[in-house]
């Protein structure tokens, strides 16, 4: 047997394959397709204080090897999260960690300390939305501005505090020190890469809002970059995630630093990827003759 099972700041995981926020709703249309029960953590799509219809269409558009979003924090809020959505996730079995956003310090802690309350396994917050004009990114892009509203969370919760953060920086490792300092548990990286497309017969940009979020595998050298540097700044758990779509992705990331992965835009050309990469992990060990998860990550050789 093979033990892929990991702890992410007590968040106790049978593996270490989760799902990326946003990508996966809140479970309930992947659990008609998908064995659930299976993955090694769920992570919601965000959730904000009152219920929110996002950004006007067209907000996806197709990029070569990924796509660009701007969906813009669409959710029902979390009163409706946790009458609807928490019973319904808690019914598989596995941990329950819900993506966090807002408008200011205030609807962050509010969020959070209702989740908390409703002992959630873990709170994700998303400072790295790159489609909002308030809150998002322009808190994760200013380390002074991170450190403020992780310690004002941390100060109100009780459960695992992961922060979420954004590629589109300079220094990425300024940023992870200043959240881990500030409170955060884990680490998770990367949120999408600013990107913008343009329609070339009509002269519009392919995104209402002009510019908007770029994942899948056209930004996974990045991702892998952006772990391994923070895995050398920080000492707490890292979740990685960006364009993984296969097991051998998701080494990369092991490899580079990640305790945890997530899959996330493979899972709307695949809703079984993550399952495949569970089962791809183990026979990748397996055929290494490792006997756990934990011998590889941060292993490789740079
Ligand atoms: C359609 C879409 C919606 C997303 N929504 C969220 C979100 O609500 N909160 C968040 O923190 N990240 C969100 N993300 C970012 C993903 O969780 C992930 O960080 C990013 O897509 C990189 O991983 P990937 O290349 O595997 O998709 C979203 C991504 C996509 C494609």
């Amino acid at each position: 047997m093979i033990d892929l099972s990991v702890d992410l700041a007590g968040i106790r995981m049978k593996n270490p394959v989760m799902v990326a926020s946003g990508t996966f709703a809140c479970g309930r249309e992947y659990s008609e397709i998908t064995d659930l029960s299976k993955l090694g953590a769920v992570v919601t799509k965000a959730v904000t204080l009152k219920r929110r219809e996002g950004n006007s269409p067209p907000r996806i558009c197709e990029t070569p090897s990924g796509i660009l979003n701007s969906i813009g924090l669409q959710n029902k809020g979390v009163d409706c999260f946790l009458r609807e959505d928490l019973p319904f996730l808690r019914g598989f079995d596995i941990p329950v960690i819900v993506n966090v956003a807002g408008d200011d310090i205030e609807e962050y802690v509010a969020v959070s300390r209702r989740l908390s309350e409703a002992k959630v396994d873990g709170v994700e917050l998303n400072v790295s939305c790159p489609n909002v004009k308030r809150g998002g990114m322009i808190f994760g892009t200013d380390a002074v501005a991170v450190a403020e509203v992780v310690s004002a969370v941390k100060k109100a919760i009780g459960v695992p505090l992961i922060v979420k953060l954004s590629p589109n920086v300079t220094d990425i490792t300024e940023m992870a020190r200043s959240a881990v300092d500030a409170g955060a548990d884990v680490l998770s990286l990367i949120n999408t890469v600013v990107g913008m497309t343009i329609d070339t017969d009509g002269f519009k940009p392919g995104l209402a809002t002009v510019t908007g979020g770029l994942s899948g595998p056209a930004i996974r050298p990045i991702a892998v970059r952006m772990v391994w540097q923070v895995a050398q700044a920080v000492e707490v758990p890292i979740i990685g995630m960006g364009g993984i779509v296969e097991a051998r992705d998701a080494v990369e990331f092991l490899l580079a630093g990640a305790t945890a992965i997530a899959v996330g835009t493979a899972n709307f050309m695949n809703p079984s990827a993550a399952l495949e990469i569970i089962e791809g992990l183990e026979g990748f060990l397996r055929g290494k003759g490792y006997r756990s998860i934990g011998e590889i990550v941060g292993r490789v050789q740079a």
